[in-house]
């Protein structure tokens, strides 16, 4: 087959600038790995009366406590003030000592695996899930154990939890099956290994890769050449095979996914038990979202022939909303009349607290208010409605855990 001249300028052209392209993307992936330094990223300290506020009890207990002793194998570090500056992992092993009972779902309880979708690209799903899994593991006691899968080969989520490790196995390699096993190793052992602890003491975080562009190529040339529903069937659950072994070791798992209705998501489908889908409330956005829907619900119905068993919750989020902006209001009015009950009730509202920590890579939880860019009072706006947020998605997550739909009066 002959290529035409003009045909051959505009490959000469894309070469070029592929080469471009790496040069930067490599800029990019070692700006990336200097974020990936370990001792970098902190999560901030507590004050004593912010420790007991978590705790539920008052300053005075634990001022008795630390004078009995009760705390000083914790080594628990003073700041330049003098005062104790209590790590969170401080504060979870106070709550052991103090009899502070952990809240997290019982066996029989079911594992909650919410996925963050839109097509919309930029809609908020990497802003949203980084800050809802800071504040369920950093703002109560419960001491939820979080998993955090990102799906999105741009790593947004994985650069706000950067593991401790220059080069981590990424979900992509897992789900490729890139990895030898050595002796006397299992796949289970890998998977949890792959999950790595971050700053958040009870968040771990299984990241992506540039490679993991790969899985698409190789899944779609895969599924070319087979045509058995068993084959097809195991393309499908390929995330569900890296999240079977840790399954225990979570109360909740967020996957972060790609603007994109790929392979990935397909996988990301299979594995979930509920939905959440952020709406950035402006026409055009929400135009692609219904279009988005339309396609959801086919896709949706390959996922179900395949095995799935269907979603304990799907729910609308709007996002980024600017509060008096009128035609935004407009907007999310449309958006309440069309799904009613599943959209949220309260949006993540537009915040100059999480475009500072955002450009910083770090949640709203991760700085105390005096570190923050942002004003003091813009950062505890914030962070009060995210807790809104959190506070009905917790609801929701809860009511599917048989030990405590009864506290919830269902
Ligand atoms: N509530 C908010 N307040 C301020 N800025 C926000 C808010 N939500 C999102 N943003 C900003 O909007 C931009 C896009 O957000 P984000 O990266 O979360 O979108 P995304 O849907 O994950 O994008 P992609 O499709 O590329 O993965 C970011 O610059 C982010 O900081
Ligand atoms: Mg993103």
């Amino acid at each position: 087959m002959s290529i035409n001249n003009k045909a051959l300028s505009t490959y000469r052209l894309l070469k070029a600038t592929a080469e471009v392209a790496e040069q930067s993307l490599e800029g990019r992936i070692q700006h990336y790995r200097a974020h990936l330094k370990t001792d970098e990223k902190e999560l901030r300290t507590y004050t004593q009366k912010a420790a007991a506020d978590l705790l539920g009890c008052n300053n005075r207990t634990l001022k008795r406590r630390h004078d009995q002793g009760d705390f000083d194998h914790l080594h628990i570090q003073k700041g330049a003030n003098g005062h104790y500056a209590y790590t969170l992992a401080n504060i979870f092993s106070m709550a052991d000592i103090l009899g502070v009972a952990a809240d997290q779902r019982k066996s029989t309880d079911k594992l909650q695996v919410i996925v963050i979708n839109s097509l919309k690209g930029g809609c908020g799903k990497t802003t949203s899930l980084v800050n809802i899994a800071a504040a369920l593991a950093t703002t109560n006691i419960k001491r939820y154990r979080i998993g955090i899968i990102d799906l999105d080969p741009q790593g947004s989520s994985s650069s706000f939890f950067p593991a401790n490790d220059p080069e981590p196995i990424t979900v992509g390699d897992l789900m490729r099956d890139c990895i030898e096993l050595d002796q006397d190793e299992s796949w289970s052992d890998v998977v949890t290994n792959a999950f790595k602890e971050t700053h958040i003491p009870n968040i771990r975080v299984l990241p992506s890769g540039m490679d993991d562009f790969y899985f698409e190529h190789e899944t779609a040339t895969e599924l070319k050449e087979s045509s058995s529903y068993d084959q097809t069937r195991h393309y499908h659950k390929l995330l569900e095979r890296v999240i079977t072994p840790v399954e225990s070791q979570f109360d909740i798992i967020l996957i972060d996914t790609a603007p994109s209705l790929n392979f990935m998501f397909y996988n990301a489908l299979m594995a979930s038990t509920a939905m959440l889908i952020p709406v950035h409330p402006e026409a055009v956005d929400f135009d692609a979202n219904n279009k988005y829907l339309k396609r959801l619900g086919e896709i949706y119905h390959t996922v179900a022939a395949l095995g799935h068993e269907g979603w304990d919750f799907m729910q609308f989020l709007v996002t980024n909303y600017v509060k008096g902006n009128h035609s935004q209001r407009d907007i999310v009015k449309d958006v309440r009349s069309a799904f009613g009950r599943q959209v949220m009730s309260y949006p993540i509202n537009h915040s100059s607290a999480i475009t500072a920590s955002s450009s910083s890579f770090n949640t709203i939880f991760d700085q105390k208010t005096s570190d923050s860019l942002a004003s003091r009072e813009s950062l505890v706006k914030s962070q009060e409605n995210i807790k809104d947020v959190v506070d009905e998605l917790e609801m929701l997550i809860r009511s599917n855990w048989l030990s405590t739909q009864s506290s919830l009066g269902q």
